[in-house]
């Protein structure tokens, strides 16, 4: 485990103590920018299970997307370039402002939002919705929240793509991020969405990640 996963523990333990869920997520990103260390889920690159999905299908997506919790912008920008109309947003500003700066001439709307109090305008307004990797590092009560709030953004006819660490429900929650089960999967089918097909993939490592890659879909 690397020095950063544990500063980032230790900085969720703390928020989640005074009861602030998420107000780690913006000092974290603003202590990596002021002292140059890269924060644990940082890589600058597209999610590969997100670069996989657009792949396998027949068609290029069209209309309008969503990247809930986009971190530094990879996903938002691979799905502009894929010809969609992308609005990405994360609750840290500097996480926000690090993307605008990134991609100057993006096509992207960046916004900060928390996922747990969303804009009424993003109710059922995207044909894909992108999430990875945010209900993981969510606390409690929040997480399914969190996926329900994920569920309420996909339009009639879209989908939901999540990504997500997961266990089964017998083993021990762990230390944050903490992997999401099955029953914590189905939060994010709200009323007229199906969960439509579910991966369960081990990916390599030391030791090995389990994840869930579960596409949503919604009724017309
Ligand atoms: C583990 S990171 C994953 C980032 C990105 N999705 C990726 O796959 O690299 C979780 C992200 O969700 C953001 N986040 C956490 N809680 C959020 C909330 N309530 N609303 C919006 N974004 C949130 C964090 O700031 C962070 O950028």
């Amino acid at each position: 485990m690397s020095d950063h996963r544990a500063h980032a523990r230790e900085l969720a333990r703390e928020a989640i103590a005074r009861g602030d869920v998420t107000g780690w997520f913006e000092r974290l990103y603003a202590e990596s920018e002021r002292d140059g260390f890269r924060i644990s889920w940082v890589d600058l690159e597209p999610n590969p299970f997100l670069i996989a999905w657009l792949g396998r299908r027949p068609a290029a997506p069209t209309g309008r997307a969503i990247v809930v919790g986009c971190g530094y912008g990879d996903d938002a920008e691979l799905l502009a370039t894929a010809g969609l109309e992308v609005t990405a947003f994360d609750i840290a500003p500097t996480a926000i402002a690090r993307c605008r700066a990134r991609f100057p001439d993006s096509t992207v709307s960046y916004e900060v939002a928390d996922v747990l109090d969303r804009a009424a305008g993003w109710s059922h307004a995207f044909d894909f919705v992108f999430e990875a990797y945010t209900v993981q590092v969510l606390p409690g009560e929040a997480r399914a929240a969190a996926a329900r709030s994920i569920g309420c953004l996909v339009a009639p006819g879209g989908t939901l793509l999540v990504v997500a660490r997961s266990r089964a429900a017998e083993d021990p929650e762990g230390l944050m991020p903490w992997p999401l089960t099955r029953a914590e999967l189905h939060e994010f089918a709200v009323p007229g969405l199906g969960l439509a097909k579910l991966e369960e993939v081990l990916e390599p490592g030391d030791p090995p990640v389990p994840r869930f890659v579960a596409e949503f879909r919604a009724r017309n």
